[in-house]
């Protein structure tokens, strides 16, 4: 039996669709379009070409975008200035200062700064803690795990009561996702690369949540059979027919595990297409929350 392919493109295209008729309708009724700040500091590579790509989503759904581009060598207090900037600049309305920071610069502290009803990244402490409480709820979800709920819901998912095994626990994946997938009411577990029986963990799991970054760990043997499989790895897997000379492979082997699995989300274009949709989600509803506030 092979395995549904749950289809990250189509339904990201669906989520933008949402947000630009969403954002021309405020501009029609309010003469007001949501705006987002992108925050890069320094040269990174993939880092650039993220921001680059958020930056071209949002014109492409009328949202306004403002980059800055700070030097690899930004002090602390240079990048929290800018942040107090961007604050209390009316015209912004999320601020997203992409992760990772170089070394010297402090993460907690700078995301600590963000204005919470800007905070479309959803990283402020009190948007997570809110995430992990019980009747809390925070005013933005970080957009990798926000867009895994959206994939599991549009795929007609069952989270009540469903065993759900996350692999990987980093602050902007593994972590919102297992109090996401808690406040969904499935029974979470984490693991990691101290976890002792990984296998056992994996033969329960009615929904595995792959984020650990390493290629292909996961085959179709360890799983049960009709696991629903969202696989959030982007590696690079070396391939001399590639015109790169590698192409890019999840944290899931895709071809044994689709033989087992129910659904799983094939890489690229299962979650990576869903993280920028729900960025500008997130940025449409910060705009929301200024005008409601006007
Ligand atoms: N780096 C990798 N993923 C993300 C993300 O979702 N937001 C930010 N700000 N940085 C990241």
């Amino acid at each position: 039996m092979s395995a549904t392919i749950i289809d990250g493109k189509v339904i990201a295209e669906k989520v933008r669709e949402e947000v630009r008729l969403a954002v021309a309708n405020m501009q029609q009724v309010h003469g007001y379009a949501p705006g987002l700040a992108t925050v890069l500091v320094g040269e990174d590579p993939a880092s650039s070409t993220y921001v680059r790509s958020k930056q071209r989503t949002c014109e492409q759904l009328g949202i306004r975008s403002l980059g800055y581009h700070l030097p690899a060598e930004t002090t602390q207090k240079e990048l929290e200035n800018l942040v107090a900037e961007l604050n209390a600049n009316p015209e912004v309305n999320g601020i997203l200062v992409q992760l990772p920071l170089p070394k010297h610069l402090d993460e907690e502290a700078v995301l600590n700064k963000i204005d919470l009803a800007k905070d479309v990244d959803g990283f402020h402490p009190v948007n997570i803690g809110r995430l992990a409480m019980k009747g809390r709820d925070p005013l933005f979800i970080p957009c990798t795990p926000a867009g895994c709920m959206r994939l599991l819901e549009e795929t007609g998912v069952t989270l009540k009561g469903a065993d759900a095994v996350i692999l990987g626990r980093s602050n902007i994946v593994g972590l919102p996702m297992a109090m996401l997938l808690q406040k969904a009411d499935a029974t979470v577990t984490i693991c990691h690369s101290r976890t002792k029986d990984l296998q056992a963990h994996l033969k329960r799991a009615d929904v595995l949540i792959a984020a650990v970054g390493r290629t292909e760990m996961v085959t179709g043997d360890m799983l049960k059979p009709g696991v629903v499989v969202i696989d959030v790895g982007i590696n690079q897997k070396e391939d001399p027919t590639a015109k790169r000379g590698y192409r890019l492979v999840g944290d899931v082997d895709f071809e044994s595990a689709k033989e087992v699995a129910g659904a799983i989300t094939p890489v690229p274009g299962g979650v990576g297409p869903m993280t920028i949709a729900m960025l500008m989600a997130n940025t449409l509803r910060a705009a929301e929350i200024a005008l409601s506030k006007k």
